[in-house]
């Protein structure tokens, strides 16, 4: 049927006889027997020159046979790939009609999500989604051979399973033969992965669907993709360095070029000086210490544990109401309150409570931050935590580029904390998830009853950063089942329930497990940085919306009482929704 693809097309193919195939992008007419026809596939969109149009309408699927010419002198398209070039003594042929589509499909025009939604068969042939699929298809691509050539087995785990706990809600599937039991949708195939190490698969991945019922944002959607590896006998560096070889791969399949060695940095050095575990390196406006100058003050408000500050170059001309705005987001993110200065010429410092604060206080200040005529300080003073967590979230507000700009900076987040915090039950939460192996320098501290002390123990697990988004974990893995056992203990996980959820990894890890470590970093995410796009439902061919439905096939849907009975279920009267 066809010989050529529209956007293929270039003053090197004139007077070459052509069958294309595609859509009807645009049609204009000029009299009852000149038309221009744009016709669109895949590849781009190229005019063609026609008798008459008038049978012809948007989306019409035809066959277009004719020959490549130049356009006459004055008529180029600077501006479309093809323009210098269209399709004469066209032969036209409709091999189906269409109804009007449900928006324009054009760059330029905002349309609506959910219009978007409902028709992504539609949406899909725009050039921006054609695009996002193929950048996707060349990292998976990319990511099999370089995990292929580096003696990984592509292993396939099930996805009716029992649970698994990466600290989300499980999605589960009502089973008929056993009613009343339900199987889980795997969050991560991490205890399978566990599994064939136990089972000497030695080198294992997977691109792997995940599944978390989870609230949706930008980069989350219940259904997702995932690297997932997992290797045996190899140390921590040695994982980084088989997910740095699948990462540059990927990068390098879809830009051109490869990434250098990805730098390192402790996730306390992360914290102290970007107030994030997931810093975005793209840009400065790091957080200062400043507990030492305030050390003996007599400003109440900085008689805290922790003062720390951000200098915002050339920020002093910050008006009052945008000053009052960052105020109000910081106490939403949790800040008791937030000092700005206004450095004036001079180093004289402009704000409401230079007043408390001594003549020597500001000069520390100013000496410390650097600060210049017209730069801004912020400052914020509490817990450390609360003063990271807060300036973090201004530094992101007040410089964060766009996802197109900035290029692509990876970073590798190392010695995570093993808990993130004291649960109210008065145990700590694991961090990662509980089969992480703590650092080996910091196994003594596990004895310590005092939950808040175990905050300080460090664990053998580390992030991989881009441009600010997680984009995936791992960690090296307890691997003895005293250890786990131990770990459980300290997770306040009752034997019982330990034996109940995870008694199948405690009984493998008895009949010779191996030391292993692995990794799993998001695709999606991955992709959509990759892309230029700023969520990941825009490099997924059939997303959910934001409430997690689906526009276009309307899921979920209810099922019949005939099928809610052979599953052995009823159901309760829906829930009232305000
Ligand atoms: P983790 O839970 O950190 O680790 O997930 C790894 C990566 O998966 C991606 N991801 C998501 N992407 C889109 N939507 C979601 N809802 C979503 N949730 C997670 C992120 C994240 O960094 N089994 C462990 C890995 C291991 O230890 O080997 C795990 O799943 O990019
Ligand atoms: P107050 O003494 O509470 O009236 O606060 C005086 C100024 O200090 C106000 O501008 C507050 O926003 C600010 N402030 C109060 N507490 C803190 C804090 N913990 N960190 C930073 N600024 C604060």
């Amino acid at each position: 049927m066809r010989t050529d693809y529209c956007g293929a097309l270039s003053p090197a193919l004139i007077g070459r006889q052509v069958a294309l195939c595609g859509w009807v992008a645009r049609r204009r007419e000029h009299g009852e027997h000149l038309a221009f026809l744009d016709l669109r596939d895949h590849t781009g969109l190229v005019q063609c020159v026609v008798d008459g149009a008038a049978e012809l309408r948007s989306e019409y699927v035809v066959r277009v046979v004719g020959t490549v010419r130049a356009r006459p002198e004055g008529t180029e398209n600077p501006n479309l790939p093809t323009g210098e070039v269209e399709i004469g003594d066209c032969e036209v042929e409709v091999l189906n009609t269409a109804e009007p589509p449900p928006f324009q499909l054009d760059e330029r025009v905002e349309v609506d999500e959910m219009v978007r939604l409902a028709h992504r068969y539609v949406d899909l042939r725009t050039e921006r989604m054609q695009r996002n699929l193929r950048v996707r298809a060349k990292v998976n691509g990319a990511l099999r051979s370089a995990m292929d050539r580096q003696g990984f087995v592509e292993v396939e785990t099930p996805m009716l399973i029992a649970s698994t706990p990466e600290g989300a809600r499980d999605f589960v599937v009502p089973s008929r033969l056993s009613p009343g039991q339900f199987y889980a949708l795997p969050q991560s195939p991490q205890l399978f992965k566990q599994l064939c190490m136990v089972g000497g698969v030695d080198r294992y991945y997977q691109i792997a669907r995940c599944l978390r019922d989870e609230d949706l944002r930008a980069d989350r959607q219940f259904e997702f993709m995932q690297l997932d590896a997992e290797a045996s006998f190899v140390s921590q560096d040695e994982v980084l360095e088989f997910i740095s070889v699948a990462i540059s791969a990927a990068v390098e399949a879809v830009t051109g070029d490869t990434v250098a060695e990805i730098p390192r940095m402790t996730w306390l050095e992360a914290q102290e000086r970007f107030g994030s575990d997931k810093p975005d390196t793209r840009f400065g406006l790091e957080l200062m210490e400043l507990t030492e100058v305030f050390a003996d003050t007599g400003f109440n408000a900085f008689k805290a544990p922790c003062v720390k500050g951000i200098r915002v170059p050339g920020g002093g001309d910050a008006t009052r109401s945008r000053l009052d705005d960052l105020t109000d987001k910081a106490k939403r993110w949790g800040a008791k309150g937030l000092v700005w200065m206004r450095v004036k010429d001079g180093g004289q410092l402009d704000s409401p409570v230079a007043k408390f604060l001594s003549e020597a206080e500001l000069a520390a200040l100013v000496d410390t931050t650097g600060a210049e005529a017209g730069d801004l300080l912020l400052l914020v003073a509490d817990e450390r935590p609360a003063v990271r967590h807060v300036l973090g979230l201004l530094r992101l507000e007040l410089g964060r580029p766009p996802v197109t700009e900035g290029g692509l900076q990876f970073l590798w987040v190392v010695d995570f904390p093993l808990f993130e915090a004291v649960g109210d039950d008065g145990s700590p939460i694991p961090a990662h998830h509980p089969f992480t192996m703590p650092h080996p320098d910091d196994v003594g501290l596990l004895d310590n009853d005092d939950a808040q002390a175990l905050l300080d123990v460090r664990s053998q697990s580390y992030d991989l950063v881009l441009n600010g988004w997680e984009l995936g974990s791992g960690s090296v893995r307890i691997h003895r089942g005293d250890i786990q056992a131990r770990m459980f203990g300290l997770l306040g996980i009752s034997e019982e329930e330990a034996q109940a959820k995870f008694g199948f990894l405690l009984d493998a890890f008895r009949f010779g497990a191996p030391p292993h470590a692995g990794f799993a970093f998001g695709i999606d995410r991955l992709v959509a940085l990759l892309a230029g796009e700023e969520n990941i439902r825009e490099v997924i061919a059939f997303p959910k919306t934001q409430s997690g439905t689906d526009p276009l096939t309307h899921a979920p849907t209810p099922i019949d009482t005939g099928h809610l009975e052979e599953l052995g279920l009823r159901l309760l009267p829906a829930k009232k929704t305000d």
